[in-house]
């Protein structure tokens, strides 16, 4: 592996929620910061920290057990846009449309998105004219928002900012967040100014990757520094008692290969729905609390990276082409726990605008648009935007028609 600097973390020794010591899931290995995509011709040197994530075997909360600096993490230069893909732009006109029911027949509601990004969500909001206001750190980002017609506040949702959106806006009907909570260290805080902005009658919805879903699919990538937090139904449920509020519903969705649109209210003042009873159920059946459960985990995890690796080297060397296709987080990841590097990848696939020219962080694969002129030059594809298999598949028909097979990577390494 390339020589490296480490970088100075916060280190995370109990679960923010029970206070006890978390049980160490596996290493991933000494990773960069997953979206620090660069320049070609940037001098900037490798910084990477150990990635291991930690369960709380109480309460089934997931962390990584060092935290770069948020600011490492959201600067200005963050590249993920909400609205880049089809599938994400319908997912959060589906949040929106969520949102909007609990909201129906309230005279003048207010809706706070915190992380609102480029706004795919609050714009919503605004088309119908309703009082909202999207708050993100990632100036480049809520840049785009304002241009989206959202009501926008640079800056992170936390004890600073809460009590200033209280005194400008009033209480939240709804507060709202998609991929988010999971982003933020100090849970405590968010919490409790998600507690006091929110109506006596108001509604928290979030949604985060499910640790269960995580678990089953041996989807290790989803693991990296942005993600500090795991939740499941069973974190979220002793989360909102803690904080004051009740867990009432939690709706599976498809997000990222399996997340929870979880919602919150005051005690008592919704109704319970029976998926949240469902969902403990089931999370408790698959062994979320439960150390072996975890251990099989992290084998089948290493064994899968183990076999990607193996797999791209048996066809390089068979004089095949091969290519990522989807400069994710994930790949970063992926890429670095399967070490695999420039050597193996030859450049990785993408059409979001703002990473395409970029380099991965580390080992610098170009990241390149997917024309069809390049991309069926390639006999193999990575898939590491995974949860957007079907729009995928559609968009690059014509890699396939030609006999380009993708490669995927969780549990066992499939050619189709
Ligand atoms: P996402 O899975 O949200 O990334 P992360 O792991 O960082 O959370 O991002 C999906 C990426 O896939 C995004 O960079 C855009 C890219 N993409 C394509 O290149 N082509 C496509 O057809 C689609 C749907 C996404």
């Amino acid at each position: 592996m390339a020589s490296f600097q480490t970088m100075e973390n916060e280190w995370v020794s109990d679960c923010p929620l029970c206070g006890v010591p978390p049980r160490p899931i596996m290493t991933l290995g000494h990773q960069p910061l997953a979206q620090d995509l660069l320049p070609p011709d940037s001098a900037a040197g490798c910084v990477r920290f150990e990635l291991l994530p930690q369960v709380c075997l109480s309460c089934g909360l997931a962390q990584i057990a060092y935290r770069p600096p948020s600011t490492t993490v959201f600067g200005e230069t963050y590249p993920y846009r909400s609205g880049v893909s089809r599938t994400m732009r319908d997912h959060l006109r589906s949040l929106a449309d969520h949102c909007l029911e609990l909201v129906a027949g309230k005279p003048d509601p207010f809706l706070l998105e915190i992380g609102c990004n480029d706004g795919t969500l609050s714009r919503h909001f605004a088309r119908r004219g309703l009082r909202h206001l999207g708050i993100d750190p990632a100036r480049r980002a809520i840049e785009q928002a304002a241009a989206n017609g959202v009501s926008v506040l640079n800056a992170e949702f936390n004890a600073r900012t809460g009590p200033s959106i209280l005194v400008d806006h009033g209480k939240a009907d709804v507060i709202v967040a998609a991929n988010v909570i999971a982003h933020i260290s100090n849970l405590r805080e968010t919490l409790e100014q998600v507690h006091a902005c929110l109506a006596a009658d108001g509604s928290f919805v979030f949604e985060a990757i499910s640790l269960f879903d995580l678990m089953r699919r041996g989807a290790f990538d989803l693991f990296y520094d942005e993600h500090i937090y795991t939740f499941s139904a069973t974190a979220v449920d002793a989360l909102a008692g803690l904080f004051g509020l009740e867990l009432v519903d939690c709706i599976p969705i498809a997000s990222q290969g399996g997340s929870l649109r979880y919602s919150l209210a005051r005690p008592g003042a919704r109704s319970c729905s029976p998926r949240v009873g469902e969902a403990l159920r089931k999370e408790r059946a698959c062994g979320i609390l439960d150390a072996r459960a975890w251990d099989d985990f992290a084998v089948v995890a290493t064994r899968s990276a183990r076999a990607l690796r193996q797999t791209v080297d048996r066809l390089r060397r068979a004089g095949c082409s091969v290519a990522g296709y989807g400069a994710t987080a994930k790949s970063s990841v992926a890429l670095t726990f399967a070490e695999l590097g420039r050597e193996q990848v030859d450049c990785i696939f993408d059409t979001t605008p703002e990473k395409v020219g970029l380099v991965s962080p580390c080992d610098r694969i170009p990241i390149r648009f997917p024309t069809p002129n390049l991309i069926e030059q390639y006999d193999y594809l990575i898939l590491f935007a995974w949860n957007f298999l079907p729009e995928i598949e559609a968009r690059e028909a014509g890699f396939r028609a030609k006999g380009g097979k993708w490669i995927t990577y969780h549990g066992s390494v499939c050619i189709a």
